[in-house]
C-alpha cells in the first residue's frame, strides 16, 4: 500500500484478464498487500480474484491506477476514463525486471518480470515492456508502445506512438518503426517501416493496414 499524508492510497489495476493478473503478481512481488489493491474491469466475472476485489470502472473513485491492457487504443481509452474519474496514473515495475541506472519509468508504464531495459533508453508514458522482453541501449519508446513477451528491440531503435512488438519478434539496431504499426509474433524487422502497417515474417514483410488484421489493433489511439 502506498501512503499519501498518512492516508492509504489503493492501487487500481484496470483490466482483470491475464495481463491484469500478471500486474497483480508484480505488485504482490513488490510487497503490496491485498487490501491495498483493486482490479477494475467492465466485464466483472467474479467479485474477487486472488483475494483482491474486482470492481467496474464506474464504481471506483480515488487512488492510483495503471492500465493492464496490451492493446494501445483500449489502453488510452481506459486511461482517459480513469483520469476523468479523478484517479492518478502510476507505474508498475516487477522487482525482477532489470533497468539500467539511467532509465526512468514514467506514469502508466508496466514492466514485467525478467524484462531488461538498457542504458540510455527513454520510455514515454503508458509504455509496456512485458516479461522476458529486452530493450537495447539508447532506444526511444514513444507513448503507448507495447513490447510483448520475449520480444527483442535492439539498440538505437525508435518505436513511434502505439507500436506493438509481438511475442519473440526482433527489431534490428537503429531502425524506426512508424506509429501504430503492429509487428507480428516472431517477425524480424530489418528496415525502417512507416506507420499503420502489420509486419510479419523473417525478414518482416508489410501485410497491409491493421484494419485488415483482426488480431492486430482493435482501437486507434
Ligand atoms: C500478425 C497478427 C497480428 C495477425 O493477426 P490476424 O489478423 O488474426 O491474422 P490471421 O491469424 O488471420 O492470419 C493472417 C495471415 O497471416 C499469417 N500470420 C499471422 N500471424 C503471423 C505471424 N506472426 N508471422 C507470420 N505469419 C503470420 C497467417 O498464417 C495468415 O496467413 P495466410 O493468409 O497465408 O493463411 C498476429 O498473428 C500476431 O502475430 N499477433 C501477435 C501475437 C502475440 O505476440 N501475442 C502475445 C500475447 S502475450
Amino acid at each position: 500500500m502506498t501512503r499519501d499524508s498518512g492516508r492509504s492510497v489503493p492501487i487500481h489495476i484496470v483490466g482483470a484478464g491475464g495481463l491484469g493478473r500478471e500486474t497483480l503478481d508484480a505488485l504482490f512481488a513488490r510487497g503490496c498487500e491485498r487490501d491495498s489493491l483493486v482490479l477494475v474491469d467492465d466485464h466483472v466475472v467474479a467479485t474477487e480474484l486472488h483475494g483482491v476485489p474486482v470492481r467496474r470502472p464506474d464504481d471506483v473513485r480515488d487512488g492510483l491506477f495503471v492500465v493492464a491492457i496490451a492493446d494501445p487504443g483500449t489502453r488510452r481509452r481506459l486511461a482517459t476514463r480513469m483520469l476523468e474519474r479523478g484517479l492518478v496514473l502510476t507505474s508498475v515495475v516487477h522487482p525482477r525486471a532489470t533497468l539500467a541506472h539511467d532509465v526512468r519509468i514514467p506514469a502508466g508504464c508496466l514492466v514485467l518480470a525478467n524484462a531488461f531495459i538498457s542504458t540510455g533508453t527513454r520510455l514515454a508514458a503508458h509504455t509496456q515492456v512485458q516479461y522476458n522482453a529486452t530493450i537495447g541501449h539508447d532506444s526511444v519508446l514513444h507513448e503507448f508502445v507495447t513490447v510483448l513477451p520475449g520480444a527483442n528491440v535492439a539498440g538505437n531503435v525508435v518505436l513511434e506512438t502505439a507500436v506493438t512488438v509481438g511475442s519473440n519478434a526482433s527489431v534490428l539496431q537503429g531502425l524506426v518503426v512508424g506509429a501504430r504499426t503492429f509487428i507480428g509474433a516472431g517477425a524480424v524487422v530489418t528496415k525502417n517501416h512507416l506507420g499503420d502497417r502489420v509486419l510479419v515474417g523473417v525478414p518482416a514483410r508489410d501485410r497491409g493496414a491493421p484494419a485488415g488484421m483482426a488480431g492486430a489493433v482493435t482501437e486507434r489511439p
